[in-house]
């Protein structure tokens, strides 16, 4: 995993970030949302991020 890659232009959230949010406890996209901001703006990013968060829900 690259965790340098942004995901959401919008508020800079690179794909560490929303790793570390899962890490801390988020269990849910909502929960990654809340922590990163990510798809808060334009929402574009949202199907990656969602997608991005399921699979590391998936690995832990
Ligand atoms: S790119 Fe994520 S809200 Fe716009």
């Amino acid at each position: 995993m690259n965790k340098d890659k942004v995901i959401c232009s919008c508020y800079k959230v690179k794909k560490g970030d929303i790793a570390e949010a899962v890490e801390c406890g988020a269990c849910c996209f909502k929960d990654v949302k809340k922590a990163t901001k990510v798809g808060k703006a334009c929402g574009k990013c949202k199907k990656d991020a969602k997608k991005f968060t399921k699979k590391l829900l998936a690995e832990c």
